[in-house]
């Protein structure tokens, strides 16, 4: 039996934060960090799935696409599976297994990484391809319909277009992505809290929907009709949470509009202070940090060769992403670290990182 495989890195969402479903704008990147997905079609129609760091097997049949209770990662290849299917690609029965070195719960996207990795592969082992924006959407209705989690299509489209040393600037109301040149005088720290997010646990899906509301009591199709001035002018028709939700969306927007100007101007420093509004948002507006994450945000402002850091992903836990001076990196980190350990009472993990992905 022939054998082939499929690999997506993770991805890092730079800035705009919970504006995908709202048809905004965002900077991503992708990170070195990569999901394999490999294997071989079987002579029957069972479906024999290992998750090699886990440690976990399932067994099933193309008969049965249901979600499985118990094991999440799973439901993730059954979700690409049934995807397929229901746009008549003709499925065989298969051996997969899946090897990571993603940290998972970490906001990094382990589960994208994965059904993007499991389309390749498939891709490869049965000969067919699809365009990018087709895999995103099978990816996106995987998370929506075998995890519960409404997400936009920030992750899959950010890990499919990946590129190396530039930042991706995805506009989800055109579906147009721009890749932008990242200057070699910064780099990326991501640290991860300690506290996993989990998006399935509704937070997520509850800040969907006061996006949705705020569309709704504003009479637009989305946020992205809306300008942070004409968001002011109907303060008055939205209800306090329901406002500061869409003013941290309408915001995020904008701020990337403005990052994006100033990264092609080379402006570091400025592109810096709009990540540091950005967090500020999050915290006041959207409040999807939590206190682990604030001290992450602190404690990076108080290191040498900072330049901006906020929260990455959803929220609710995960991980931090910091803008420092390429060559001010050695000092950030130690300070960086020594000041968190006094803050949280532990270390963390973290890694030094550069846009990833194609040449
Ligand atoms: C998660 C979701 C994305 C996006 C971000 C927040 O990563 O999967 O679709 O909404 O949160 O920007």
């Amino acid at each position: 039996m022939n054998t082939h495989q499929g690999t997506a890195h993770g991805r890092v969402e730079v800035l705009g934060n919970h504006t995908d479903y709202n048809q905004g704008l965002v900077l991503a990147m992708g990170v070195e960090y990569a999901t394999e997905v490999t294997g071989s079609n079987r002579t029957d129609e069972r479906l024999f799935f290992k998750a090699k760091d886990l440690k976990e097997s399932w067994e099933g049949s193309l008969q049965d696409l249901s979600p499985s209770p118990n094991k999440m990662w799973a439901n993730y290849v059954l979700g690409v599976l049934q995807g397929l299917k229901e746009r008549g690609i003709p499925l065989k029965g298969i051996n997969l297994e899946i090897s990571s070195n993603l940290p998972m719960g970490a906001g990094l996207s382990s589960s994208a990484a994965l059904t993007v990795a499991t389309q390749r592969f498939l891709q490869k082992l049965w000969n067919f391809s699809l365009p990018p924006i087709e895999m995103a959407k099978i990816s996106q209705e995987s998370e929506h319909r075998y995890a519960g989690v409404k997400c936009g299509l920030l992750d899959p489209m950010a890990i499919l277009h990946a590129k190396k040393d530039h930042l991706l600037l995805l506009d989800f109301r055109s579906l147009k992505v721009e890749s932008v040149p990242f200057p070699s005088t910064a780099n990326f720290i991501i640290a991860a809290c300690g506290e996993k997010h989990s998006l399935v646990d509704g937070e997520y899906n509850e800040r969907r929907a006061s996006c949705e509301e705020a569309s709704r009591l504003l009479g637009v199709s989305s946020l992205r009709e809306v300008t942070p001035d004409r968001l002011l002018e109907s303060k008055v028709k939205l209800p306090d949470r329901i406002y500061r939700r869409a003013l941290h969306v309408v915001g995020e927007t904008h701020r990337v509009g403005k990052a994006s100007f100033l990264l092609k101007k080379g402006d570091m420093a400025g592109f810096g202070k709009i990540l540091d509004e950005s967090h500020e948002s999050s915290r006041i507006n959207f409040e999807n940090s939590i206190p682990a994450l604030d001290h992450l945000i602190e404690s990076s402002k108080k290191s040498p060769g900072h330049l901006g850091a906020r929260l990455t992903g959803g929220g609710f836990g995960g991980s931090t992403l910091h803008l420092v001076q390429a060559n001010q990196q050695t000092d950030f980190l130690s300070t960086f670290q020594k000041e968190v350990e006094r803050r949280l009472g532990h270390s963390i993990e973290f890694f030094v990182t550069r846009p990833s992905g194609v040449a």
